[in-house]
């Protein structure tokens, strides 16, 4: 296999800080559908190409979560999982929370949590969506994985957001290839989880000493058995597992829409027939209440425009980097050999910006997915934004839901437009930065909408 030369700091610095960006040009300078690397003492092996993709997605032996931590710092030998604190369990937990009818019980404070936060936002002005979009992702995630104590109290709800995007954004190279460096990072880590381990416990007692149990996720794993750490760990997982995608997934689809009169047009006919077919047209209700009559099975099932405005933003924008370690012994991919214990990782611009499935990849034209184009059923795997193979992503229903319902509301009651810092349109619609692992936010100047309510 290819090993990339140069220092092999260097390279690991690199990928961490600007990791599209490294990737692609290793893999263009070396004409290589594989090439490997290091990171401290491990070897990673970027990949490449359809032989690499359904290997990566479909072999049994690699491991997803050991794969993960590669980015956390924790890069020790290869561990076997605790089975009640494991992925398979946090997997059958997270189902049982996403259940269809939990979804349909939870939707009209789901919307009324997103109709508070508009509110706030006063009749007209100026929002960057990488701030108050994620700010409603935040309040709905944590909705729907802790308990009503927690989710009602807008202070308890900002403390977690800003203990959260520290952790999130802890995650640096100093802290992982210089661990002896006395940064903020390390710091910033050890205080952002204390911080939140110690919100989140107190609630977790507060729910255990209630007489009245509830149907909240905190009181359904209670009730399932489940200790004060497990409990706490399972909350801030799924604030890990979807808050970054979701909110990232929402402001793009927000921004492309700002630029696409035709696709907005198009949605914003979607969602006023969706009211018309499930509520009464001359309601007063306000809007927020009128869409939670909507059941949830039409919100998955009548919505064919979104999902493809959804899809084609997924392809854009979700081009990031999935990593596993290699368990199996005597792996090929091919022709050349992974070593047993390396990690793996493949970038999905591979499949989604590439012209072999789809025509001008860099164009947002969601038609692309419906008959009889089907760009997305050109190749093997061509299409990655919920994930493949052994794991498909287990919050893609709610993850859509959240979506299409901060759609339907922005699109329903405000005018909106894309501006520049200085308020007037940008010359030309903002790109993704693909080197931003945290929210691929816009390059160069940020952007803002600017919005005027015109419904309730
Ligand atoms: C727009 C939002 C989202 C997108 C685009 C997204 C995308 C993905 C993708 C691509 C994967 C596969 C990653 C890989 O193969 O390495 C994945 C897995 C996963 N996602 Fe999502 N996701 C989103 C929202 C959510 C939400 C809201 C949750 C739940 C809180 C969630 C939970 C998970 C979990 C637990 C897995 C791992 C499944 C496993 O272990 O097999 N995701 N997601």
């Amino acid at each position: 296999m290819y090993q990339l030369g140069g220092f092999s700091i260097i390279n690991a610095w690199t990928f961490f800080n600007k990791r599209y960006e490294f990737l692609w040009s290793n893999f263009n300078k070396t004409g290589q559908d594989l090439f490997s690397f290091k990171v401290l003492q491990h070897k990673v092996v970027a990949m490449s190409g359809e032989a690499s993709r359904i290997t990566f997605f479909n072999e049994k032996d690699l491991d997803f979560s050991q794969g993960y931590r590669l980015l956390m710092g924790g890069l020790g030998d290869i561990k076997v999982e605790n089975e009640d604190a494991g992925p398979a369990m946090f997997n059958k937990r997270l189902l049982k929370i996403f259940r269809r009818d939990r979804l349909q019980h939870v939707m009209p404070t789901l919307l009324s949590d997103i109709n508070k936060r508009m509110d706030a936002w006063g009749m007209e002005g100026k929002m960057n969506p990488f701030k108050n979009i994620y700010d409603i992702v935040i309040q709905l995630t944590v909705r729907i994985a802790s308990c009503e104590e927690l989710a009602d109290d807008p202070r308890s709800v900002e403390k977690m957001s800003d203990l959260y995007w520290r952790l999130e954004k802890s995650a640096t190279a100093v802290g992982l290839l210089l661990p002896w460096f006395p940064g903020t990072a390390k710091k910033d880590k050890k205080q952002a989880s204390e911080g939140l381990y110690g919100l989140l416990s107190y609630y977790v007692d507060a729910r255990r000493k209630a007489e009245v149990p509830s149907s909240d996720a905190i009181d359904e794993l209670i009730a399932d058995g489940a200790d004060n750490a497990i409990i706490v760990e399972f909350v801030l997982n799924v604030i890990f597992a979807g808050v970054v995608n979701t909110g990232m997934i929402c402001c793009w689809t927000l921004l492309y829409l700002s630029a696409n009169k035709e696709w907005k047009g198009k949605a914003m006919a979607e969602v006023k027939s969706l009211l018309a077919a499930h509520t009464t047209m001359t309601s007063s209700e306000p809007m927020h209440q009128r869409l939670s009559r909507i059941p949830f099975s039409a919100w998955e099932d009548e919505m064919p425009v979104v999902e493809s405005i959804i899809r084609e933003t997924l392809r854009l924008v979700k081009n990031d980097t999935a990593l596993r370690r290699n368990l199996a012994d005597n792996l090929q991919v091919s022709g050349k050999t992974i070593d047993k214990g390396a990690f793996m990782a493949y970038n999905m611009a591979d499949v989604h910006l590439n012209e072999l499935f789809y025509s001008e990849p860099l164009k947002f034209d969601p038609d692309r997915f419906t008959a009889p184009r089907e760009e997305d059923k050109r190749g093997n795997i061509a299409f990655l934004g919920w994930g493949a193979g052994r794991h498909p992503c287990t919050g893609m229903k709610f993850a859509k839901l959240e979506i299409k319902m901060i759609l339907a509301l922005v699109l329903s009651r405000y005018e909106y437009k894309l501006v520049d810092t200085s308020g007037k349109p940008p010359k030309q619609l903002p790109q993704p930065n693909r080197n931003d692992i945290h929210q691929a936010r816009p390059m160069g100047e940020p952007c803002f909408l600017r919005y005027r309510k015109i419904v309730d």
